[in-house]
């Protein structure tokens, strides 16, 4: 797939399918829609009154143009009202414009959308990844492929000269958001610990970037007994996984990004009783997916700022050597857990994570979690929880992931839901009572973090999908990737270059 900018218009490109991106504003037609629709011998108005089109969000017609012609179909795509106009409507669109064209077996594509908040940049970028992660077909597990192969191969973005770089930035995060999905869609008997490992040496030997793997006996040697109790009962060995970005010259921050690695979870001796989607737990390491797919990105996107990726990759099984619920624990920082449920493995894993990362030196730590059942109730499943006790890192979460359009929500560090989490025996339970679980997790997690500004996002929703939405196919989303690279490439992405 060949994406180019071009200062070609609607007007003058030619190729096999042009798709407008229309606005509620642009009907009745105006601008160089005029133009173009007595180029087209008054096409586009008929395609306008028969298809009722108004350029409602998500709304989309294609007709084909008569021979000769400077293009094989036309289509229009709905951006809803340009006041204001937001860059996922833009992404959304060129998803559908990409479907469109792509049902079509057109193979070039041409789109023609305004310019968002006068940024050329983001506006080709949203554009591009609108299309790329729309396009993208996972068939790596189905013997015959279906008939549906990908028709389109070029796309034009027009009116858009110049932004060459925005594009290959674009393309390069959706290489990452693309990994992050074959990671989470991919079977447990496939994605292994071992299997965590070699992604993570396949992108420390592509963009030369370090690679630390601890196995059982390094974790032991460093007190992670909080990880090595939910792994004592997988057949496979756990491997704490720690790749380094570091950039050429002195960087302008360092950071550290970790990701929950449960390739399955059983639930443990808690098991996960039918019904409770046991079946779909190998979505369950979907934060170390976001961490990886996002190294993959920034090992290309090359920005000034140093970045580890922390994994703590197990399976929570059962066995005869599984945790009992009731097992007292000792993470690395010394304190003492009684696992009062075998069910919350993953704050148990990301605990000793966190004590690594927050010995790392770093500006801020970010953990990434399938985390709660508890998350998916609040807020569904499209949108992640965020919480964090420090508002500036927060609220660049929150526009980091506002200019990426994946949804999250910001939730209380209730500080006295923790006297859920009191234990009679130890310093704490690792796991409180129902209501406010999701809150109780995060409050778990913060005894493991230090003076490190730290954020910790619940994705345990967004990660899969079960239907079409916009640029996701049914299946894993890659969620967090974009909302990572965004945050971490900071402002060389985030300033203007309108
Ligand atoms: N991995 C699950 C959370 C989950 C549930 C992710 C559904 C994706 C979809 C997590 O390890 C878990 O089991 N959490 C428990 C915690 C409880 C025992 C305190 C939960 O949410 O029920
Ligand atoms: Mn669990
Ligand atoms: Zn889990």
């Amino acid at each position: 797939m060949d994406f180019q900018a071009t200062d070609k218009s609607c007007l003058d490109w030619s190729g096999d399918c042009l798709v407008i991106g229309v606005s509620e504003e642009l009907l009745p037609l105006n601008g160089v829609l005029v133009d173009l629709n007595a180029k087209l011998a008054d096409l586009i108005q008929e395609v306008i009154d028969e298809a009722e089109f108004k350029g409602k969000e998500g709304s989309a017609v294609i007709t084909r143009v008569g021979k000769g012609g400077p293009v094989r179909k036309l289509g229009l795509v709905g951006l809803g009202s340009a006041d204001p106009l937001k860059l996922e409507d833009l992404r959304r669109a060129a998803a559908s414009a990409a479907r469109l064209a792509n049902k079509e077996k057109c193979q070039s594509l041409g789109l023609s959308f305004p310019v968002w908040s006068n940024d050329p940049a983001l506006t080709a970028q949203a554009l591009t990844e609108g299309v790329k992660l729309a396009l993208y077909q996972d068939n790596r597990f189905k013997s015959e492929s279906e008939n549906n192969g990908v028709k389109v191969e070029q796309i034009h973005l027009l009116d858009l000269a110049g932004q060459a770089k925005a594009i290959r930035q674009a393309e390069q995060t959706c290489d990452g958001v693309i990994l992050a999905r074959q990671l989470v869609a991919a079977p447990p008997n496939i994605v292994t610990p071992e299997k965590l490992v070699e992604t993570a040496t396949a992108i420390a030997q592509a963009h030369d970037m370090e690679l630390e793997v601890l196995e059982r006996e390094d974790c032991e040697k460093l007190g992670m007994g909080a990880f090595l109790g939910v792994a004592q009962a997988s057949d496979l060995s756990p491997k704490f996984i720690h790749l380094t970005y570091k950039p050429a010259d002195t960087p302008r921050r360092k950071l550290a990004i970790i990701g929950k690695g449960l390739t399955f979870d059983s639930g443990g001796l808690n098991l996960k009783v039918s019904g409770s989607g046991i079946e779909m737990m190998k979505i369950d390491m979907g934060g170390a997916a976001a961490a990886f797919g996002a190294a993959k990105a920034i090992g290309q996107l090359k920005p000034d700022v140093e970045v580890h990726f922390i994994s703590a990759a197990t399976e929570n099984m059962i066995s005869g050597h599984a945790l009992h619920p009731g097992d007292i624990l000792t993470a690395s920082n010394g304190k003492t857990i009684e696992v009062n449920n075998t069910d919350a493995e993953g704050r148990l894993t990301l605990a000793d994570a966190l004590v690594f990362a927050d010995k790392l030196g770093v500006d801020a730590i970010v953990d990434l979690a399938t985390l709660t059942g508890a998350c998916i109730v609040a807020l569904g499943d499209h949108i992640a929880g965020l919480w964090s006790p420090d508002d500036s890192l927060a609220n660049e979460i929150v526009k980091a992931a506002d200019l990426s359009g994946e949804k999250l929500w910001r939730m209380p560090m209730e500080e006295k839901y923790f006297e859920g989490m009191k234990s009679v025996v130890a310093d704490m339970k690792n796991a409180g009572p129902r209501p406010g679980s999701s809150i109780t997790a995060a409050l778990f997690l913060q005894q493991y973090v230090k003076d490190t500004p730290w954020a910790h996002l619940d994705v345990a929703g967004p990660v899969w999908t079960e239907k079409e939405n916009g640029y996701h196919n049914p299946g894993a989303t890659g969620y967090g990737v974009r909302t990572l690279v965004q945050w971490i490439m900071g402002k060389e992405i985030l300033v203007s270059q309108g």
